[in-house]
């Protein structure tokens, strides 16, 4: 069983479980309502489960009922709990696959085990996160572990601490900003544990509870699970699969002048989840819009550097920021999807004072990156384009076969295949993404239904498709995702929370 990494807090859970009450005993319900959100990926696979005493607090119950619904999971295969030390979601169909990792045990009858030769059976198979293994890049990155272990010793004579990262690996970031055309210092730079934590610092900077940010819509689902955190409103800018235009620009312009946010956030390249590319005349208008609304515009730049289609590889954009002379643009990035996300090595480029801002807020809560890692981070970036080329021909053929599998499998599935990025925004023939994701996980997909993307209803038509597993899976996937349809057609409901009785 993988290791579990992220936790589920009671306030969570309970705020996830909404109004979980049903027909029968209390228990019953509550377990049922906490497989759908296991199911549904609303609560991450492998995620610990509040103690039951906490859970039980948090939603004015019993301890016993908590307990027991506890046990029903448990007994039906979405809990995993090891006496003393905590307890964990599970799906019931068998081991899980996250990082491609492709567990054993056809599931839901289909038994293609000897299709899959080479990659080894496939039980369950995750496209609930768009991200792949090292892959490709994964010799290099054992070259670089090799290597920052021998420079390791160097700094054993110094403290180790390094508030804003270490200076080898600004100055690499620094210089590839250069070379992107957008001159850039190493004291711009502060290294960050992934994006994530980039999106997560700014936040803190910039927002009061209650406060508004600007955010696209649909969006990355953890930008906007940090924006609630925080507690502050995310607004919504509608965007379709084609991205920013006109018409969008003029909703954002209008939005900062009636909401005065401090900060907005938006994906100009290769968007997760659409795939959208943000043209150049709209990365200057976007950025003249908050620099005369004197907000703050936050740039995830995580997939800035996965182009995919030649033309698009020839000749890439210039970066949000080139088109700031007013230190408005605050660029996120991050190794996470180019190279890999273990490495956890992630930056802000921003205004100097702003950068030293940020490194004392993080200071709070991190007192620096690891050492090893960013010499890791150095060595990589010396090589980075070599690693680029390669992690683009993987995605490339992962594009090209889902595309290809899924036009043969679902034709009357809607989507424009894009010129970068990691996934496919796939419109629906009908309002029933939340409906698929159930019957799909019970034949071995995890799927995030569109929901998880925004909040507006009209992404019950809409799937997210990453392409990041590979082909032979993604193959697989496709296979089972029409058998899924073909089960919500035919109206078959299933639920896999009702598996609990
Ligand atoms: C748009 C976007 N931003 C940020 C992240 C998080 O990246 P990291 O692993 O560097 O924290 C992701 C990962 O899926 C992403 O898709």
């Amino acid at each position: 069983m993988r290791s579990a990494t992220a936790a589920t807090s009671a306030r969570g859970l309970t705020r996830a479980l909404g109004d979980w009450h049903g027909d029968g005993p209390a228990y019953l319900a509550l377990a049922r309502a906490t497989a759908a959100l296991v199911a549904q990926a609303k609560v991450p696979l492998g995620s610990r489960l509040p103690a039951e005493r906490e859970l039980a607090t948090s939603l004015n119950l019993s301890r016993t009922t908590v307990s027991a619904a506890y046990s029903a999971l448990r007994r039906h295969g979405y809990l995993i709990s090891k006496r003393g030390a905590g307890s964990w979601t599970a799906l019931p169909a068998g081991s899980l696959g996250a990082f491609g990792s492709i567990g054993v045990r056809p599931a839901g009858g289909l038994d293609r085990t000897a299709e899959l030769d080479g990659i080894g059976a496939v039980d369950t198979i995750d496209l609930t996160l768009a991200a792949s293994g090292a892959g490709a890049a994964a010799s290099a990155i054992a070259a670089a572990a090799a290597h920052a272990s021998e420079e390791l010793p160097r700094y054993l004579q110094t403290p180790g601490y390094e508030s804003f990262g270490l200076p080898q690996l600004r100055e690499a970031i620094a210089d590839r900003y250069e070379r992107r055309g957008l001159p850039t210092s190493p004291d711009q730079i502060l290294v960050t544990s992934g994006a994530q934590q980039a999106i997560d610092l700014v936040l803190q900077a910039f927002v009061r509870p209650g406060e508004r940010v600007v955010v696209e819509s649909p969006t990355y689902p953890r930008a906007l699970d940090a924006v609630l955190a925080h507690a502050a409103r995310p607004i919504a800018i509608d965007l379709d699969q084609a991205g920013w235009d006109a018409e969008v620009l003029d909703t954002f312009a209008a939005t900062l002048r009636q909401a005065a946010p401090s900060v907005s956030y938006v994906i100009a390249d290769f968007h997760n989840p659409t795939g959208a590319l943000m043209s150049s005349d709209m990365r200057a208008a976007a950025a003249a819009a908050v620099h005369r609304a004197g907000s703050y515009l936050v740039v995830d730049e995580t997939l800035a550097d996965l182009a995919l289609d030649p033309a698009a590889v020839r000749s890439p954009l210039p970066p949000v920021a080139a088109f700031d002379r007013a230190g408005r643009v605050i660029s996120v990035g991050s190794l996470g999807k180019t190279v890999w996300g273990g490495l956890r090595i992630g930056w802000i480029r921003a205004d100097a004072r702003l950068v030293q801002r940020l490194a004392a807020i993080r200071s709070r809560i991190d007192m620096s990156g690891p050492l090893l890692e960013q010499l890791i981070g150095v060595r990589l970036l010396g090589s980075y384009d070599v690693i680029l080329s390669g992690r683009r021909a993987e995605l490339l053929e992962g594009r090209d076969v889902l595309v290809d599998n899924l036009r043969k499998a679902l034709p009357h599935w809607d989507f424009r295949v894009p010129a970068g990025g990691l996934s496919l925004w796939v419109e629906l023939d009908r309002p029933v993404s939340s409906a698929l994701t159930l019957s799909a996980a019970h034949l071995g997909v995890r799927l995030a239904p569109g929901s998880r993307f925004g909040s507006d209803s009209r992404f019950e038509r809409r799937l997210r498709v990453p392409f990041t597993l590979p082909p032979l899976v993604l193959a697989e996937a496709t296979s089972r995702l029409a058998s899924a349809v073909g089960q919500v057609r035919e109206g078959v409901v299933v639920d896999l929370a009702d598996l609990i009785v």
